[in-house]
C-alpha cells in the first residue's frame, strides 16, 4: 500500500482507501451487518488505513457509520476514519430546515455519529454538500470548535464548486479558523469536470482531493455488457439506464488499453486517478473481499506519459469538451 499526504496538512491516508457508501445499502452483498463488517476487515488487513462514510449512508441512515464502528473497533488508533454531515437525515436529526450547516445542526451530528461509529474523534469530517443559508462563517466556527473540542481532528468538505472552496478557504484565513483540508468531488475518467475548477482551487489551496465514484458505479471496471452485467452487481438493480446509455465504443477502447497493458480496467481507472494532482486517495467502494484485494494492489501499475495521453483520446479532458 501506499501511503499520501492530504494536501499540505499531516494527515496520511492509504492511497487507496475504502468508500462505505455499499454498507448497508438495499440489494447489495453488504446489506447485512456480517458481511459488511466482513469486507471492511478485508480492507484492513490489504493494507487500507481511510474508510469514508457519511451519516446518511444505508438503508436507514446511520446503519454504514454502525457497521463501519463496529468493524474497526479492534484497531481503531491504526486507521482514518473520514464520515460526513449535510445531506437529508430523513428526520433521523429532528427538523433542520434544510439548514444543517448551522452551529445548531452540526453538533447535534457530530455527537449522533460519534455514537453510532462508537468512538471518541472523528479523524475527518466532512460536509457532505454545502446548504444555501448558512454562512460559511458559521459553519466553520462550529467545525472550529469541534476540533479545540478534540471530536474533530481534521475538516473536508465535499461538493462544493470552485468558487465555494475559494470563499471557504479565505473566511477560514480571515477569521483565523481551520480551514477545510481535503475536498471529496465526482470524477473519474467518464466524467472529468472535477478538472475545470476543483483540482485546480484543491491545489491552489493547498487540499488533497478525494475522487468520489472512481468506477462510476462499475461501468469502469469491465464488467458490464450492453445487455447488463453481472447478478446482484450495482447496475443490475439501480441506475440501469448507465449501462443502456454508455457509448460501448468508448468502453471497449478502455478495454483493449488494459488488456495491452496486462492490467485490469480497476487498474487502469485508479491508477488514472492517482495520477491526477491533488488526488489523496481513491475511496474505493466494494461488496465483496476479492473486489477489496483487487482493489487494493491497483496502483502496483503506474501510468506514463504515454499511458494519460491515449487515455485523454479515448476521455476527452473537461476542457476538451464542448460546454456551451
Ligand atoms: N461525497 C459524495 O457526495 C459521494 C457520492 C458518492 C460516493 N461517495 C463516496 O465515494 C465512495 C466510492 O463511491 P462508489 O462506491 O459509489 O463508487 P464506484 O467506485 O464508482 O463504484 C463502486 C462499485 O463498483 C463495484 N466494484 C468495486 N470494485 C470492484 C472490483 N474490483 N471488481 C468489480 N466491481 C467492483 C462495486 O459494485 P457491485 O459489486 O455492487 O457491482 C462497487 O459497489 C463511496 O463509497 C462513498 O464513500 C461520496
Amino acid at each position: 500500500m501506499k501511503f499520501r499526504r492530504v494536501g499540505d496538512s499531516g494527515l496520511v491516508v492509504s492511497a487507496i482507501g475504502f468508500g462505505c457508501n455499499n454498507l448497508g445499502r438495499p440489494n447489495s452483498a453488504t446489506e447485512e451487518a456480517g458481511e459488511a463488517i466482513r469486507v471492511v476487515q478485508a480492507a484492513v488487513d490489504a493494507g487500507v488505513t481511510f474508510f469514508d462514510t457519511a451519516d446518511t449512508y444505508g438503508r436507514s441512515p446511520g446503519l454504514s457509520e454502525q457497521y463501519l464502528g463496529q468493524a474497526l473497533k479492534p484497531v481503531r488508533d491504526q486507521v482514518i476514519i473520514g464520515t460526513k454531515f449535510g445531506m437529508d437525515m430523513r428526520g433521523a436529526n429532528g427538523m433542520d430546515f434544510g439548514a444543517r450547516g448551522s452551529r445548531r445542526y452540526i453538533v447535534r451530528a457530530v455527537e449522533a455519529s460519534l455514537r453510532r461509529l462508537d468512538t471518541e474523534y472523528i479523524d475527518l469530517l466532512q460536509y457532505h454538500t454545502p446548504d444555501n443559508l448558512t454562512p460559511v462563517e458559521e459553519t466553520l466556527a462550529a467545525l472550529d470548535q469541534l476540533i479545540s473540542d478534540s471530536k474533530v481532528r481534521y475538516i473536508g468538505h465535499s461538493n462544493m464548486s470552485g468558487w465555494q472552496m475559494a470563499q471557504a478557504h479565505y473566511v477560514a484565513k480571515e477569521l483565523g479558523r481551520e480551514r477545510f483540508i481535503s475536498a471529496q468531488n465526482h470524477y473519474n475518467l467518464m466524467d472529468r469536470r472535477a478538472e475545470l475548477e476543483v483540482l485546480p482551487a484543491a491545489i491552489t489551496f493547498g487540499m488533497g482531493v478525494f475522487p468520489y465514484f472512481p468506477l462510476n458505479n462499475g461501468l469502469l471496471t469491465g464488467k458490464y455488457r450492453p445487455d447488463g452485467g453481472p447478478e446482484g452487481s450495482r447496475l443490475s438493480y439501480v441506475r440501469q439506464h448507465m449501462v443502456t446509455d454508455a457509448d460501448w465504443n468508448q468502453l471497449s477502447q478502455y478495454s483493449n488499453f488494459a488488456q495491452e497493458r496486462g492490467i485490469t480496467e480497476v487498474e487502469a481507472s485508479f491508477s488514472w486517478l492517482a495520477s491526477q494532482q491533488p488526488v489523496a486517495s481513491v475511496i474505493a467502494g466494494a461488496t465483496r473481499v476479492a473486489q477489496v484485494q483487487q482493489n487494493a494492489r491497483a496502483l502496483e501499475y503506474e501510468m506514463n506519459s504515454q499511458d494519460l495521453a491515449i487515455l485523454d483520446e479515448i476521455f476527452p479532458p473537461a476542457d476538451r469538451v464542448a460546454l456551451y
